[in-house]
Parts: C-alpha cells; structure tokens; sequence
C-alpha cells in the first residue's frame, strides 16, 4: 500500500477533522501518500482529490465541521456513479480509503465494496450514535455536551415563569441523543422512538409532579413516533391547558461547535486505527471504540444491527425523573 485517500460524508459531525488530522499523520508516518477528497462520495465521483501533508492538517484538531466538507450524495446511489468513483480512484493510484460518516456512508461502502477491490475502511462520524460496533460515534459526545448546555440555559428560564418545555432534539430514528442528554439535563421526561411514547402516561408524569416542580422539561427526539415537540405539545396542551408551555427545536447547534475532549480523544484513536487497519489488510470494516478497546465490525453488521438504547440507563432514567 503506498497512497490511501480519506474523505467524510453524511451529515458532518465535531470531531471529524480530528479524526482526518489522525488518518494523514499516521499515513504519513508509515510512508504514505495521503490526498483528501472534498465533498465525500460527489468528491470522489468528481475527482475532487487533494494531497495532504502534515501541515495540511494544523490547527483542526479543536475544530468543528470537516474541512474536507460533506454531502448525501444521490449519484452514489447509482451504479453509474460508483462505476466513476471507482475509475477515479484507479485513475489516481489509490490503494486504500478511510471513509468518515454514518449509517448512510457505510451503506454506500458496502455497495461499492461489490464492483470494487480497494480497501476500504470505516470511521463512524454522526452525532446520532446509532451504528453497532462502537460504545460511542464521532460527535455523539460533544452534541449531548450541546444540548445540556441549552437545556440549562431553558431550564433557567422555565424556572423563572414556571413553565412547561418540550425540547425536541436530532437523532434521526434513534433516541441516544434524548437519552443521555435528558439523563444530563434531569429532564422530566424523555419521550424517544424506541420506547413507547404514551401521552397519557406523559400527562400522569407531569401531574405527578406538579406540587414538587415549579418548571418541567420534556426532552424529545425527533424521530418519536407520537410526532415532533410541536405535536406533543399540542396534545398535552388541550389536556392540561392550565400549564404556560412553550416548545424549543434545537436543530444544527448540535451538530457544530469544538469536539469535546472525549470526541477528540476518540476520533484520533480511529483514524490513527483506521490507517493501520488498512496497512494489516482490513476492508469492508467500521472501526469502533468498544470498553476502551479498538474492534473492527463489518459494514454489514454496523448498519443492519442498530445500537439500542441502555435497558438499565432507560431504568435509572425513569426513576431519577420522577
Ligand atoms: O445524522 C445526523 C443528523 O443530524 C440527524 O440527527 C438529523 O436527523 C439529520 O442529520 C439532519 O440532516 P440534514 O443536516 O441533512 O438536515
């Protein structure tokens, strides 16, 4: 192997670039050459290639976003387009990649893995959390640190005018974002896509509380079957209409912002293991961080099997917010 190329992809996530800065000075320790591509699969379908070299990856390792900027790209879905991702690569004496990005990503990966025979590695960046083969993704941390941080600052103001929040944060079709950072926050509530959401059972919590609590927060994820914050609230409105209830969607904040120490930590760890595992011939394979310990789980298997939600956390959960 004497060139690899590393791209991200999906909806960006802090801790992405921490994670390139990883996989180019390791590549360029093991006497690499190393080319970015910008844009992710687009990049690689329009040959967006750029070569890397030590400086190329200074002072990012703090920051937010992904340098090499990111896509959800339809032409990827094609045959034709993988076809010309493919020649691209050949074109430019690739012998190896390092894909950063979510479930979509590696779903594109396994795809190409039938018409191509480059390596090709995985590191898991969505602030979703939501593959299997990792304890936690690139940006998951800092988006939970995200959303404490704004609930506080809700909480503050709830408290003033006693009110009612429903706090509806990202996660896609999971909860683990609403999860922990309810758990953070001491939410009331936490209403998430894998747990049944009952309202009436909602409107028991809350009026339980109603003496012992002057402001209540319901943290909920987008994904929650009962509808968005708006919905819920609606509904709990018509039920307890007494209550000042407001509704806050915190959208792309948490996706932005300076990795936190535990994403920048864990980001270098997978792009310095991803060079390696290219270099020990690994492909087709996501790298992970699970007990502290490096594993590689196969695209397949990150994607179909879908990391769930803590039973034991989910017990704490109901038991602290009473
Ligand atoms: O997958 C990351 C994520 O932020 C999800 O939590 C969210 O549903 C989605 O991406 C939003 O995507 P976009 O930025 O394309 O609107």
């Amino acid at each position: 192997m004497k060139k690899i190329a590393v791209f991200t992809s999906g909806g960006d996530a802090p801790g992405m670039n921490a994670c390139i800065r990883a996989v180019v000075r390791t590549a360029i320790y093991h006497n690499l050459e190393v080319v970015g591509i910008m844009h992710g699969y687009d990049g690689l379908m329009n040959e967006e290639f750029i070569p890397f070299n030590v400086k190329s990856v200074s002072g990012i390792v703090h920051r937010g976003g992904t340098i090499l900027k990111t896509a959800r790209s339809k032409e990827f879905l094609t045959l034709e387009g993988r076809k010309k991702a493919l020649n691209n690569l050949k074109k430019n004496n690739i012998d190896g990649v390092v894909a950063i990005g979510g479930d979509g990503t590696f779903k594109g990966a396994l795809e190409f893995s039938q018409i191509s025979d480059i390596p090709l590695v995985g590191c898991p960046g969505t602030i979703d959390n939501d593959l299997r083969g990792t304890d936690f993704t690139i940006g998951y941390d800092t988006a939970i640190n995200t959303v404490v941080e704004a609930v506080d600052k809700i909480r503050d103001t709830a408290e003033s005018h006693d009110r009612l929040f429903f706090v509806e944060v990202m996660g896609r079709d999971a909860g683990l974002i609403a999860l922990r950072s309810g758990i953070g926050s001491g939410a009331e509530a936490i209403l998430m896509p894998e747990t049944k959401t009952d309202i009436d059972d909602l409107i028991n919590r809350l009026e339980n509380s109603r003496k012992s609590k002057s402001s209540k927060i319901v943290i909920v994820a987008e994904g929650d079957e009962a509808g968005g914050a708006f919905i819920i609230a609606e509904h709990v409105k018509k039920r307890l209409p007494d209550y000042d209830t407001r509704v806050a969607i915190l959208g792309h904040i948490q996706r932005g912002g300076n990795p936190s120490a535990m994403d920048r930590v864990n980001s270098s760890r997978m792009g310095f293991s991803a060079v390696e595992a290219l270099l020990a011939g690994h492909t087709n394979e996501m790298i992970g961080i699970v007990d502290k310990k490096i594993v590689y789980t196969p695209f397949a298997n990150a994607v179909k099997h879908r990391q769930g939600l803590d039973p034991d956390l989910v017990r704490m959960l109901e038991i602290l917010s009473i």
